[in-house]
């Protein structure tokens, strides 16, 4: 899992943590990394990973990566930013380009979001922009979204139910 978002008090983070928690007691190995004071530089695009399968800057991604290609499953947890994904959620699916070219064992991919819109809808830019490094990933597909909405930052998303929700979801893995 791969929480995005650098606020403290997170709702995105207590939404993951919730699917973890479901994840470890249906019995599942499951690792918890968060972007919170991580330094994470802009992919350049030199594309030297493309022939090296490893990227050539030097900060927290490449272990990231690392341990994405070789999960069976991950989890992106980003707040709604502008009806995308976090920018640096964006950042670190750009870095993980030397995936493109490697051996992985990746297959489901889940997609955790907060927003403070009520429509559900909110997560569907979220969707289109992970879809689209999934095509880039053959035998990989989106297992699972759950989007918690109401969520401006000065609501609580402890009674909402959605903590339950994702509970539920990482239980039934
Ligand atoms: C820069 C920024 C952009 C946001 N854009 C949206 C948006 O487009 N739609 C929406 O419903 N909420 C938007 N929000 C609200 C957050 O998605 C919402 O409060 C979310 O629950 C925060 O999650 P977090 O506590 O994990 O950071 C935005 C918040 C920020 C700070």
């Amino acid at each position: 899992m791969i929480s995005t978002s650098l606020r403290p008090g997170s709702f995105s983070e207590r939404l993951g943590m919730s699917f973890v928690e479901g994840a470890r007691d249906a019995g599942h190995d499951v690792e918890f990394a968060s972007l919170k004071g991580k330094p994470l530089r802009f992919c350049t695009g030199c594309v030297r990973c493309q022939t090296t399968k490893r990227c050539m800057l030097n900060d927290s991604a490449p272990a990231i990566v690392e341990k994405i290609r070789l999960c069976d499953a991950v989890v992106w947890v980003t707040p709604v930013y502008y009806y995308s994904m976090s920018g640096q959620m964006k950042v670190l699916i750009d870095r993980s380009n030397p995936l493109y070219v490697s051996d992985y064992n990746l297959k489901d991919v889940y997609i955790l979001a907060t927003c403070a819109d009520e429509s559900p809808d909110a997560i569907d830019g979220v969707v289109k922009g992970v879809q689209g490094w999934v095509d880039c990933l053959p035998g990989t597909r989106i297992a699972g979204t759950l989007c918690a909405t109401g969520l401006p930052v000065d609501k609580d998303i402890g009674d909402t139910g959605f903590l339950e929700e994702a509970y539920r979801m990482g239980k039934s893995l």
